[in-house]
């Protein structure tokens, strides 16, 4: 899998999404509940960025029409979304934070 810097582990505070483009494809980094997750910023009900929308209980809230999408799977909990968006392995070393676009979890 070929892993590349999304930012700095220090950078994250706990559910606060930071949004970062890794070879021109916008990537939310969340850190919850005491892991590092990496979910594609763009929700797949409309052209919307997650990384505005809250976080909580692991699940990140899409701000626009209220579907959640759990960070460990990209699954939407309810309506209007239907579709999944694509979460990314992390890989943490020291304090830098790498993600696999290649491979899709
Ligand atoms: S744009 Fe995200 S739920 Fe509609």
């Amino acid at each position: 899998m070929n892993y590349v810097k999304a930012c700095a582990l220090s950078e994250l505070e706990e559910d606060t999404p930071k949004r970062v483009e890794l070879d021109g494809t916008p990537v939310s980094i969340v850190r919850a509940e005491g892991e590092v997750f990496a979910i594609n910023d763009i929700c797949s009900h409309a052209n919307v960025s997650l990384s505005e929308g809250e976080v909580e209980d692991c699940m990140i809230e899409c701000w626009l029409h209220g579907s959640a999408f759990d960070l460990r799977t990209g699954k939407p909990s309810g309506l209007p979304a239907t579709r999944p968006v694509p979460v990314y392995p992390v890989k943490i070393e020291g304090d830098d934070v790498f993600v696999s676009l290649t491979q899709e979890s």
